[in-house]
């Protein structure tokens, strides 16, 4: 091989990955300049990552409404399928320069596909980023732990103990009728809770670990709880995660970025977006502060200043949620001016008979009434307004779009 052929071919490689700066963000781009190739490259894409998305959804959609073993096969498999069609759409996409598109959107589409993507990865590598996190979804989703009350945990407290009356009293809420869904508190000397039984250690995030965050008001039995989910997740979890923060930042430095960090940024299209989140930040910081104080003081009215410092962070487990992030919980707890009328209306609704439907028509009703478009006939055709009672389905509210414009659920 001459030296000619070789300083062409180092040439064709950094021809192939020239930096380009789009939108502001850096993200390495191909060397097909032709533009007109490219809208056409998009205007299949569009076509086909459509159908694609909306097998994916509907067999996402048929598992959640439908827990079955099948079901969640056939899930799989869309997701498989989808996986190649990401890293094809990909690899077509990375090849242009997008840089040479003239129209605004398509460029940008194009940088959508290549930008978000974890397909930079060799084909081994982007299949066991994959895997992973399928693994580590099931290792949380699957996660159970034993009732309170046992050894090696607080198997002192007694039923007669004076924090156990509390619990059995405690409120739960109203709307949640099914007799499945009512919060039983779990300890010594209630029935089918011994060792022996083979539903012992059986309690999993949904619906009793969430359960018990919510609405038990112990805090030995919060901390348990919390702890032992944490337990049941983290440490199996630990290699998994290390790992797919190496591969994911591995694609992210392929794709242009400096980590995933970074490439999960980008995302949002804002140059200065750290800066703007700095801004948000401390406008909302002094309502912040003096919320999070009122909780506090609240809180350590309930469990005192042995669990709560009156000059430090609130413990996560007192919030009334796995995650802390939304504290609705605890408002029995937190609620200023208790001689102030009840504005839940849980029960003159009940008197008044609503039924599910009736709940999301009247909503129909309010949001036609202000001029929005009403819900097409496929959201009253397919949506899952109640829990059907003869199968298993995961019933936390969410709203789907099938990616067709018309089915929305
Ligand atoms: C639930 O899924 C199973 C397949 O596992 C199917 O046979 C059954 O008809 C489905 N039930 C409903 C109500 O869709």
């Amino acid at each position: 091989m001459g030296a000619g052929k070789v300083s062409f071919v180092i040439v064709q490689l950094f021809a192939f990955f020239t930096w380009h700066a789009i939108a502001q963000e850096y993200v390495r781009m191909g060397s097909n300049t032709n533009a007109a190739e490219a809208m056409q490259f998009l205007r299949e894409y569009d076509r086909e990552a459509s159908g694609m998305c909306y097998r994916v959804t509907m067999s996402q959609w048929r598992f959640v409404t439908n827990i079955t073993e099948y079901n969640r096969r056939r899930m799989l498999e869309e997701l498989a399928l989808n996986s190649k069609f990401e890293r094809l759409s990909w690899r077509k996409a990375a090849a242009y320069d997008a840089t040479r598109v003239s129209d605004v959107q398509s460029r940008r589409q194009l940088v959508k596909i290549v930008q978000g993507s974890r397909a930079a990865l060799p084909e081994d590598k982007f299949n066991e980023i994959q895997q992973i996190i399928t693994e580590m979804k099931e290792i949380y989703n699957a996660a159970k732990i034993c009732p309170y009350g046992q050894k090696p945990y607080d198997s002192h407290l007694q039923r007669d103990s004076p924090f156990y009356p509390q619990s059995r009293q405690e409120p739960y809420d109203q709307t949640r009728s099914h007799s499945q869904d009512i919060y039983q508190p779990f300890g010594p000397g209630f029935p089918h809770e011994t060792p022996e039984n083979s539903n012992y250690c059986d309690m999993q995030l949904d619906p009793e670990i969430s359960r018990i965050l919510a609405h038990s008001r112990i805090e030995s039995e919060l901390v348990y709880v919390w702890k032992s989910f944490r337990e049941q997740t983290g440490p199996k979890m630990k290699n998994r995660f290390m790992r797919y923060v190496q591969l994911a930042n591995q694609a992210a430095v392929s794709t242009g970025y400096s980590d995933a960090g970074d490439q999960m940024r980008a995302s949002y299209e804002d140059p200065s977006f750290r800066a703007s989140l700095e801004e948000i930040y401390n406008q909302v910081a002094p309502l912040y502060k003096q919320l999070f104080t009122y909780v506090r003081r609240k809180l350590i009215q309930r469990y005192g200043e042995r669990v709560v410092r009156p000059d430090g962070p609130i413990p996560a487990h007192l919030l009334g949620n796995m995650w802390a992030q939304n504290w609705k919980s605890i408002m029995d707890l937190v609620m200023p001016f208790p001689q102030a009328p009840n504005i839940d209306v849980t029960s003159e609704m009940l008197r008044q008979g609503f039924t599910p439907l009736r709940m999301f028509q009247m909503a129909e009703e309010f949001y036609t009434s202000m001029g929005m478009k009403p819900a097409p006939p496929e959201f009253w055709r397919g949506s899952m307004l109640a829990r059907p009672a003869e199968r298993s389905v995961q019933c936390t509210a969410s709203a789907w779009d099938f990616c067709n414009r018309i089915d929305y659920r």
